[in-house]
């Protein structure tokens, strides 16, 4: 299968430690997925769903203790503390790897150890990069088979080469006779980063990002850090192609915080006639230069994780129809003929359910029926609207990056930076306001740069330098352009005055021409905005008022946001580059002088 050295001891040696009864060196075929999805029925994490309603797809609840990343419990262990970055909880990396063996020593008794070989990115593409996952979970063997590219292709290319070890406990040792459990895991959880060796050890959780480590271990946190050491770019940052109605195709990739709606532009149904959105990817974006000086972007995943609560075929018909077979649900409600369900999904509540900790529900249930963080784990290719090229291993040349956050007031609708250093001073001051959803007080902006604040493997400093330094290796015709939006504006009443969903295609559309190079717009101290009628609000029910409100900016929220941002920098102390305290300044002397 292979003879890669340095794979083969490590196997060896990762064996000897967690005392598995037996390996599995996994080839990817669909015959292997069946198999693993039937043990797992057998173990009771898996139900079939109704193949006539859900064909081939399954359902799992997870334990009630391991529902999400846990970003407390997830360190970065560089030699020197300061390379991880007041961003990052930090340990040294040699007492962590000796806490971590006592852990993982016989952490997988009774149990087998799969080996899992994956390409993050299009197999054989010089912008992807290869992982080999060891787990003692079948469940998470599934939803890699998903995720990424797995199996023995993976090792052709691999040859004698380099890959990212990532190792995998739920922390559940079958020793003794010990029964087991559907959702093994630990109450005990550490997700560790080694970024200079380029490894990751995970140990006692089963869900999502903490467990497949293709996702925001590998292909954020370890991939940023290597993009920092070889001038390429890992981000939070969904793909997509547009495409207007005279047939010019640009793509742009867009960064926002979790939660935040990335699944949902990424396969946005347009409200404009003639203009077509494609879906490249809805999560993680790496980007090199290409021999003409753009930089091409992959989508490192294969599938889609996505929150399934709110998602619905008003706010994302794409990602329903994209789940619709060969899916697996974990923590959604469960209906009595064997199909999924969640809040939002449809508007009328069906009379009777089993919700996602497998209690009879109602709609007079006090909880709702599917966790918060419910998810679907679901195939790209099976989305309606895939870019054509989702997979070409060239990628796809970048002409824009999008942040945005939810800001009830102060941020328009959308601006253009002034330039590329502009651009990552307004990246690295990407905000969030909390809502009532979240513990703490309402209204509360939290920064979360670039929407990598959990994600970034370094000092975010050093991350910001790095950008700096990106924009310095091509030239401005031929780098993306910067823009920010903020479909989140509210009223006085704290009503949302911008309807969003397909409707934010208007806002590509400005930005499209914005990167042709169309004067549409005007300057404002925040950047530039559009000029007065150069955003397509045809078909629209919006007043003059309402257009106005979307793209009004006040003198004291601009110079109360310099202060935030400020307040946020310090933390860097003098690794924060100077260059983003001159575009802070500048942005409190353009406020000082409306
Ligand atoms: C995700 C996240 O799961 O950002 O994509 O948390
Ligand atoms: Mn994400």
């Amino acid at each position: 299968m292979t003879q890669n050295k340095k794979l083969l001891s490590w196997v060896d040696d990762m064996a000897r430690m967690c005392q598995p009864s037996s390996i599995y060196w996994c080839n990817g075929s669909e015959t292997e997925y069946d198999k693993m999805a039937e043990l797992l029925v057998k173990n009771g994490t898996f139900q079939k769903l109704n193949g006539k309603l859900r064909p081939n797809s399954y359902y799992a609840k997870s334990d009630p203790t391991d529902v999400a990343r846990v970003e407390d419990r997830t360190y970065i262990c560089s030699k020197n503390r300061e390379d991880a970055g007041p961003n990052n909880n930090w340990h040294d990396p040699a007492e962590m790897k000796a806490n971590l063996t006592k852990l993982f020593t016989g952490s997988m008794k009774g149990r087998t150890m799969y080996v899992i070989p994956f390409s993050m990115g299009p197999l054989g593409s010089n912008i992807s990069h290869i992982g080999i996952q060891l787990t003692d979970s079948p469940y998470v063997v599934c939803n890699m088979k998903i995720m990424t590219r797995m199996g023995t292709e993976v090792f052709k290319i691999l040859g004698d080469g380099d890959f990212v070890p990532c190792l995998h406990s739920v922390g559940y040792p079958l020793a003794d006779g010990k029964a087991d459990v559907p959702w093994p895991c630990n109450s005990t959880k550490y997700i560790v980063h080694f970024p200079e060796e380029r490894s990751i050890w995970s140990f006692g959780s089963g869900y999502g990002g903490n467990a497949l480590l293709g996702k925001k271990c590998f292909a954020l946190r370890i991939a940023s850090a290597m993009g920092k050491e070889e001038g390429w770019l890992a981000e939070h940052m969904l793909i997509v192609g547009v495409t207007s109605p005279e047939g010019v195709k640009k793509y742009f990739a867009a960064a926002f915080p979790s939660a935040s709606g990335k699944t949902n532009l990424a396969m946005l149904t347009s409200a404009l006639p003639g203009w077509k959105i494609e879906c490249v990817g809805d999560d993680i974006a790496w980007m090199k230069f290409g021999a003409d000086g753009r930089l091409y972007a992959v989508n490192p995943e294969a599938g889609f994780f996505g929150v399934a609560p709110g998602t619905s075929m008003h706010t994302n018909k794409n990602a329903l129809l994209t789940c619709k077979e060969n899916s697996i649900f974990t923590n959604v409600g469960l209906t009595p003929d064997g199909d999924v369900w969640w809040e939002g999904l449809t508007e009328e509540k069906p009379k009777k359910l089993t919700d996602w900790q497998g209690k009879d529900w109602t709609p007079e249930s006090p909880n709702p029926a599917s966790h918060p963080n419910a998810r679907f784990t679901t195939p790209a290719k099976q989305c309606p609207v895939i870019d054509p090229d989702w997979e070409n291993p060239k990628g796809v040349p970048i002409s824009a990056f999008i942040f945005g956050g939810r800001r009830a007031k102060t941020v328009p609708l959308v601006f253009e930076t002034f330039n590329w250093q502009h651009g990552v001073f307004v990246g690295s001051a990407v905000a969030s306001e909390t809502t009532a959803a979240a513990a703490g007080a309402v209204g509360q902006v939290r920064r979360d740069p670039f929407a990598m604040l959990p994600f970034c493997g370094y000092n975010m400093a050093d991350y910001f330098n790095h950008w700096l330094r990106i924009g310095k290796k091509s030239s401005p015709d031929k780098l993306p352009k910067f823009f920010n939006t903020n479909w989140f504006r509210k009223d006085n009443n704290g009503k949302f005055i911008w309807p969003g969903y397909g409707d934010n295609v208007r806002v590509l559309k400005w930005i499209f021409e914005r990167v042709d190079g169309k004067d549409n717009f005007t300057d404002s101290p925040l950047g530039r905005i559009p000029k007065n009628g150069s955003m397509d609000f045809d078909g629209m029910n919006i007043t003059e008022d309402v257009i106005k409100e979307l793209f009004h900016i006040e003198k004291e929220d601009g110079i109360k946001e310099a202060d935030g941002i400020l307040e946020f920098y310090n933390q860097f102390g003098d690794r924060l580059p100077t260059e983003l305290k001159t575009e802070l300044q500048s942005m409190k002397d353009r406020f000082n002088k409306m």
